[in-house]
């Protein structure tokens, strides 16, 4: 099988993922250019609820791909948030893709991220609830990826394979 591999990662969380997806892969051929690969990976960082840019405006560049589609988000403690950012990162695909697998997992922020909340929460008195639920947010995803979703996501990249062959 011959694959290739696009990601975008600023902070690391979706590079850990996307090595992870190379080593499930290692007995596999990689290819540079996705019109030559029987299975392209994606990988993603979720920037106000979608891919990031670069992202989007590669996803917008194939055709008659079979893709597995892998991203982190700071806020992927819910199933449901989480199907909805895969929902909006698939909207950048022509329809004659399919997704024919995909991951998400929670990935963490940077520190300044929750100095933020601290000082919003002082701003605005009335938002403290929010902000407290914005803050505990942080702190569960100060682990991920962890080893769970890395297992999990070789399950998926491993079920994804078996679709292509
Ligand atoms: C500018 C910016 C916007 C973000 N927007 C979201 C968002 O809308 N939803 C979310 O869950 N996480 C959001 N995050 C968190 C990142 O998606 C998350 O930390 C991700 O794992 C970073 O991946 P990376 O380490 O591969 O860059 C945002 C982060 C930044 C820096």
């Amino acid at each position: 099988m011959k694959y290739s591999m696009y990601y975008a990662s600023v902070t690391g969380n979706t590079e850990m993922l996307a090595k992870t997806v190379e080593k499930v892969l290692a007995n596999e051929t990689r290819v540079e250019n996705a019109e030559d690969a029987d299975l392209v990976c994606v990988g993603f960082w979720t920037n106000e609820g979608t891919a990031s840019e670069e992202v989007r405006n590669y996803l917008k560049t194939l055709y008659n791909r079979k893709i597995f589609l892998f991203g982190t988000a700071g806020f992927g403690d819910s199933k449901t948030y989480l199907d909805g950012i895969l929902e909006h990162v698939e909207d950048n695909l022509n329809d004659t893709n399919e997704v024919i697998g995909s991951f998400m997992c929670q990935g963490k922020m940077p520190q300044e991220v929750r100095d933020k909340y601290n000082k919003l929460k002082e701003e605005v008195p009335n938002q403290g609830a929010h902000y407290d639920l914005m803050i505990s947010n942080f702190d569960k995803a100060l682990t991920h990826p962890d080893e769970n979703d890395l297992k999990r996501l070789e399950e998926a990249v491993l079920e994804t394979v078996k679709k292509v062959k």
